[in-house]
């Protein structure tokens, strides 16, 4: 069986958990405002849902409490999918989230004539300490106080894991490989130059070039940690978002090492990983933080709370990727590909104001509907037409302040909703991450805007932010040092993953 999808919970969710809570304890449901006020966002309260088919079945949450001790709160399952494992998944990531916040014991009440959730909670652990003579009225039904006991020492938790990963989303094989937030090979194969002819990034060629690289990149990782296979603790791999074929070439590569090695393997977000970079520089990535992901495959908005837990997406592009836009205009202005460096370089010597070009959704109206959201298609419509009438003019087109301009256009968006996002929750850390970040531009003018704001900006290496294995060989060390379980071997390449799902069960 693969196991339903299990997401922090969101104040969206309200009505479908209270709808399940009604029907599973009646009588002594909670009320819809106490159950408003813990899904709530906050650092001690952990709410999840299990689903299936994106259909809210069951939900548990977890209160972590100062002096290392956490309290189930609740946990239920919709009736109609009971006898699934849901209950003992939902339990399990809350035993998962107090172990990461270093609590030795978890309790939790449950009501007496509940035999079935006791015998679940005993096979995870949990012990009887106390009786609560009927805690439950109007019914008057005893409550089993349960204790699990943690012992930290023995948690993976402690533990400075060697793991690998393998990242092929896009068109860069890469083969990392961390001890815990060590970074020990950085291996990257990169498909772009047989992209070149094209402009752009051609699935086919992408997946065939990850199936040549792949042995090779290993090898050389492994040679360059001066490990061998046998050493690892886990194999980690991007399972989504990306091109689907490119993601299945890595996806089948990892489940056959873990297959033959016999290693456990954690199928983990890329965007999540452009994020979790960042403990192999600080050894831990700051939370709340803002991360703005801008790439050739990707422009989006990060909202996180919580690396593992809690990662919300605010926003998106709704037509061209950044790095995408880039490689578009570089096309239609006759320079090379990839673009972003080739505009980068033109723009140097050209005047930024010389053209006014669109910022793509942020008039008043849009800002309502897509605050967060990006739009470059319609920049790149407006340089093209830009240059066809300057051409029909006979005129020469002025290469550098077209670039100049066009680029000002896209990192003046960039860096003006990456700050809004940071002040509208009160979040005081920008993390950039992504291909385009080696943009001159977009770096001055974030670390100018961020200065302004009071926003500490992060910026890894630039191996670090462009697409690379070492982050996703870091994200899936987090997972193993925070002892969560590894996916099972039938979790699938989705092109779609949603940012909220870190690790694929
Ligand atoms: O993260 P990345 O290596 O992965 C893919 O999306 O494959 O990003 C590559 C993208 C390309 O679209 C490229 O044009 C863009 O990043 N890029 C830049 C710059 N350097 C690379 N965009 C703007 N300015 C740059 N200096
Ligand atoms: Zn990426």
């Amino acid at each position: 069986m693969i196991p339903a999808p299990i997401r922090p919970a969101t104040e969206a969710d309200l009505d479908d958990i209270m709808q399940i809570e009604h029907d599973a304890f009646e009588s002594t449901a909670w009320p819809r405002d106490s159950m408003a006020l813990e899904l709530a966002p906050s650092n001690d309260r952990h709410y999840f849902v299990a689903t299936i088919d994106e259909r809210v079945v069951g939900y548990a949450g977890i209160n972590v409490v100062s002096g290392h001790q956490s309290n189930v709160m609740t946990i239920a399952v919709a009736e109609s999918s009971r006898g699934a494992g849901l209950g003992r998944a939902l339990m399990q990531k809350l035993i998962d989230v107090a172990v990461a916040q270093k609590s030795v014991e978890i309790f939790l009440e449950v009501r007496a004539d509940n035999e079935a959730a006791q015998s679940l909670y005993r096979s995870l652990g949990f012990e009887q300490i106390d009786l609560r003579r009927g805690y439950y009225q109007p019914e008057n039904i005893d409550a089993v106080i349960m204790l699990k006991a943690i012992d930290l020492s023995s948690q993976p938790a402690n533990a400075q894991p060697l793991v690998l990963g393998i990242e092929s989303s896009c068109d860069e094989t890469g083969i990392g490989i961390v001890r815990g937030t060590t970074l020990l090979a950085n291996v990257i194969s990169s498909s772009m130059d047989q992209h070149a002819r094209f402009g752009g990034v051609v699935p086919e060629i992408a997946a065939r070039a990850h199936l040549e690289a792949l042995q090779p990149a290993i090898r050389e990782a492994l040679k360059t940690a001066q490990v061998s296979l046998e050493d690892l603790d886990a194999i980690a791999v991007t399972n989504g978002p990306g091109l689907a074929g490119a993601l299945m070439v890595g996806v089948g590569a990892a489940k056959a090492l873990a297959v033959a090695t016999g290693k456990p393997i954690y199928a983990v977000n890329h965007l999540v990983g452009h994020v979790g970079v960042d403990v192999l520089e600080r050894g831990q990535v700051e939370t709340p933080t803002i991360a703005l992901l801008v790439s050739g495959g990707h422009t989006s908005l990060l909202l996180v709370r919580d690396l593992l837990d809690d990662v919300e997406l605010l926003g998106e592009t709704i037509d061209d990727a950044a790095g995408e836009a880039f490689d578009k205009v570089s096309r239609l202005l006759g320079l090379g590909y990839p673009g972003g460096p080739q505009i980068d370089k033109a723009a140097a010597t050209g005047d930024p104001k010389a053209i006014r070009f669109p910022r793509g959704l942020t008039l008043p109206k849009d800002m309502e509907k897509h605050r967060y959201d990006f739009s470059f298609s319609g920049l790149k419509t407006a340089v093209a037409r830009w240059v066809e009438v300057a051409e029909t003019k006979g005129e020469d087109v002025p290469v550098a302040d077209v670039a100049a301009s066009f680029r000002e256009a896209v990192v003046d968006v960039l860096v003006t909703k990456a700050v809004a996002a940071c002040q509208d929750h009160n979040v005081s850390r920008l993390l950039l991450g992504g291909g385009v970040v080696a943009n001159s531009r977009l770096r001055q003018l974030a670390a100018e805007k961020c200065e302004a704001a009071g926003i500490e900006l992060r910026i890894p290496a630039l191996d670090l932010c462009t697409d690379n294995g070492a982050m996703i060989a870091a994200l899936g060390a987090q997972l193993v040092m925070a002892g969560r379980s590894p996916s099972s071997l039938s979790f699938a390449a989705d092109s779609t993953l949603p940012v909220t799902q870190v690790c694929s069960l």
